[in-house]
C-alpha cells in the first residue's frame, strides 16, 4: 500500500498540567523581526539580487519594522555586499537594527562580523542543530558535541564583538530545528550559551525558538515555548523569540499562542515567504492583533504596494484567499453575505467600533474599496444586485423588481458561467426594463385633475411620427391604462407600480417602475425622467409596449 500512514510517528506531547498561557490574551503586540531578506530570500527560486533587497528593506522601513534580518552574509557574496551597501550607504534609519545570520563556525562568525564593520547596531544571530534527528544522523555528535558547537560558538561571537566595540552588539542564539529536540537538551544547550553571554551583565541576548519545521500542533509549540521560558536562566534580562514554520499550516497558530506562551519577539516574513510552505506571515499575524484593537505597531495601510513589491521581488503571486491582502478576501459573491454586509455598511457609523457582518475588518483600512466587497456571480441573490445598482448607480429598486431582476441577472450569471460587474448589471437592467420599446416613447402630456378625475393626453412615437392617446381615471396611471386599453383593445391591469426620486449625482431625478398584466401576461419596465409624472408615464407605455411590440404602433401611427 503506497499511501500508508504507519509510516509515520506521532509528536510527542508536552506533559504540562501546570501550562498558564491558555488564559492569557494578547493585548500589545510582540516585537516583530522580519527575516525575509534572509529566510525568505533563501527559500526563492531566484534568490533576489542587491537592488531588489535594497527595495524591500525600505519597503520593510515604511512598514516599520525595527529589526530586519538582512541576510546571511558569511554564505552568499550578494547578500556580503547588500550589507555593505545598507552600511556604506547610510540606508538604516537610527531606530532601525539590522541582524545577520551565521553558523556557529570560526570562519564564519569572522566573515559576518566583518560585514557588519561601521554598523551603529547589530544583531549577531548565531545558530546550530540540536534535535534528535541532525544530532544522530546529520551530525553524528552526542548533546556535549552539540553544546559544545553552541558555546564555542557563543564564545567566538564574544570575542569579535568585543573587537568591534564601535557597534552595539544584540546577541542572538537559535537552536535551530528546536521543535524536534527534546526539551530538556534545549533548557541545557541555550542556558550554556546564556552562560557565555551573560546578559544578566548588561549584554543584550535573543533566544530564539524555531520551529524549523512545523511537527505539532500550535498548543505543543506553545507547552515547549513556556516551558523554555521557565527555564531559561536570567530569563528576565532576554528576551524570548520564536520564529514559524508553516508544514501544518499553523506557523501563525503557532506564534500567537507562544506570545501567549511569554515569548516577546516574533521573526516573520510579508506574505509568509520561506522555506518549504513558508515562514509565519507577518501581515496575518499583525493584521489578526489590529483586529482585536490591539496596536501592531506596522502599519499595512497601503497593502496594494505592500503586495507589489513583495511579489516583484519574490515573483510569487499572492493567492487570492491570502488573509487580508488577497484580491478576494474581503467580497461576498453570496446572496445572504451581500445582503447583510450591505445592512450592516449602511447601520456602521465613523464613531462607532466596527461591527459588520463577514468582514472581520474594514477593508479601507487597507486601502481597499467597499466597491470590491460585493461582486456578483450566479450565487449572488437580490442584496448584492442591489448593491452594486445602487452604489455604482444611485438605484434602489423596490422589492418585487429585486426579485424580479435579480433572476434576470443570475441567468446571465450562469450563462456566461462566471462574473458579472456593475456595467454588466446596469446594462442589463436597461435592456429589460429602462430601453423604452420603439414606437412607446413619451414625447409630452397634458394631465388635468377635475375632482376625483385625472384626465391624461399624452403623446407617444417618435418626434416625428406622434401619435395621442386619451384617457381617464383616478389618477395618472389609470388614465393612461384607460387610454391604453382603449387603443389596444387588450385588458391592462397594474400589479405593482412604485415611483422614487433619485438621490443627487444621478443622471435623472425620478424613477418609476411599473408591472401589468395585460389579458393575464406580466410586463415589467420603469423609466427615469427628470419629474415624476413623466418617469410614470413612461414606466407604463415601456411595460404595455414590451407585450404589444413596436410594429402596432407604427402601422397605426
Ligand atoms: O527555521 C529556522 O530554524 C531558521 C533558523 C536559522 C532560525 O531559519
Ligand atoms: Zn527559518
Amino acid at each position: 500500500m503506497a499511501f500508508d500512514h504507519r509510516k509515520y510517528q506521532p509528536f510527542t506531547p508536552v506533559q504540562r498540567p501546570q501550562r498558564r498561557w491558555p488564559e492569557q490574551v494578547i493585548r500589545t503586540a510582540p516585537h516583530w523581526c522580519a527575516v525575509d531578506l534572509r529566510d525568505g530570500n533563501q527559500a526563492l527560486v531566484k534568490p533576489m539580487t542587491v537592488a531588489q533587497k535594497m527595495r524591500l528593506f525600505d519597503l520593510l522601513v515604511k512598514v516599520g519594522f525595527k529589526e530586519i534580518e538582512v541576510g546571511f552574509p558569511a554564505a552568499s557574496q550578494p547578500d556580503f555586499d547588500f550589507v555593505r551597501a545598507l552600511i556604506e550607504q547610510d540606508r538604516i534609519p537610527a531606530d532601525v537594527t539590522i541582524q545577520v545570520l551565521t553558523q556557529a563556525r570560526d570562519e564564519l562568525i569572522a566573515r559576518s562580523f566583518e560585514s557588519l564593520k561601521g554598523a551603529r547596531r547589530a544583531v549577531m544571530h548565531l545558530y546550530n542543530s540540536t534535535s534528535r534527528t541532525q544530532r544522530e544522523k546529520v551530525f553524528r555528535m552526542d548533546v556535549a558535541g552539540i553544546r559544545d558547537i553552541a558555546v564555542r560558538g557563543a564564545e567566538c561571537v564574544a570575542r569579535h564583538a568585543a573587537q568591534q566595540p564601535d557597534t552595539q552588539w544584540v546577541f542572538q542564539y537559535s537552536p535551530e530545528s528546536f521543535t524536534g529536540t527534546e526539551l530538556d537538551v534545549a533548557v541545557d544547550v541555550v542556558n550554556a550559551v546564556v552562560n557565555v553571554w551573560q546578559p544578566a551583565k548588561g549584554q543584550p541576548v535573543i533566544i530564539n525558538l524555531p520551529a524549523t519545521v512545523e511537527v505539532s500542533t500550535p498548543n505543543v509549540f506553545a507547552d515547549m515555548v513556556e516551558h523554555m521560558n521557565d527555564h531559561i536562566i536570567q530569563r528576565e534580562h532576554l528576551q524570548i523569540s520564536v520564529h514559524t514554520h508553516n508544514d501544518r499550516g499553523c506557523a501563525v497558530a503557532a506564534a500567537e499562542l507562544a506570545v501567549m506562551a511569554g515569548a516577546d519577539r516574533v521573526e516573520g516574513t510579508l506574505m509568509g515567504n520561506g522555506e518549504r510552505t513558508g515562514n509565519m506571515d507577518l501581515v496575518t499575524m499583525a493584521m489578526n492583533l489590529y483586529s482585536q484593537g490591539v496596536d501592531p505597531k506596522v502599519d499595512f495601510s497601503g497593502m496594494r504596494e505592500i503586495i507589489e513589491t513583495v511579489e516583484a521581488v519574490t515573483e510569487i503571486s499572492t493567492h487570492p484567499r491570502h488573509p487580508y491582502a488577497g484580491e478576494l478576501v474581503f467580497t461576498a459573491f453570496s446572496g445572504s453575505h451581500q445582503d447583510a454586509i450591505r445592512k450592516c455598511l449602511v447601520l456602521q457609523q465613523p464613531d462607532e467600533k466596527w461591527d459588520v457582518a463577514y468582514l472581520p475588518i474594514d477593508p479601507r483600512d487597507l486601502g481597499r474599496r467597499y466597491e470590491e466587497v460585493v461582486r456578483i456571480n450566479s450565487q449572488s441573490g437580490k442584496g448584492g444586485v442591489l448593491h452594486v445598482l445602487e452604489r455604482d448607480y444611485g438605484i434602489t429598486l423596490p422589492r418585487w423588481l429585486q426579485i424580479e431582476f435579480s433572476r434576470v441577472v443570475q441567468r446571465q450569471a450562469e450563462e456566461q458561467a462566471g462574473e458579472i460587474d456593475g456595467a454588466a448589471i446596469h446594462a442589463l437592467f436597461e435592456q429589460h426594463y429602462l430601453a423604452s420599446p420603439k414606437g412607446w416613447e413619451l414625447q409630452g402630456y397634458d394631465v388635468h385633475r377635475e375632482g376625483d378625475v385625472v384626465r391624461a393626453s399624452v403623446r407617444i412615437g417618435t418626434s416625428a411620427v406622434a401619435e395621442s392617446l386619451e384617457g381617464e381615471g383616478k389618477g395618472v396611471v389609470d388614465a393612461l391604462v384607460a387610454a391604453l386599453m382603449a387603443r389596444t383593445g387588450r385588458r391592462i391591469t397594474v400589479e405593482s407600480f412604485d415611483e422614487m426620486a433619485l438621490s443627487e449625482g444621478t443622471q435623472a431625478s425620478a424613477m418609476a417602475c411599473v408591472r401589468v398584466l395585460i389579458d393575464d401576461e406580466p410586463a415589467s419596465a420603469a423609466a427615469l425622467a427628470d419629474d415624476t409624472t413623466s418617469a410614470t408615464l413612461q414606466a407604463v407605455l415601456s411595460a404595455v409596449g414590451h407585450r404589444q411590440g413596436s410594429a402596432e404602433v407604427r402601422a397605426s401611427a
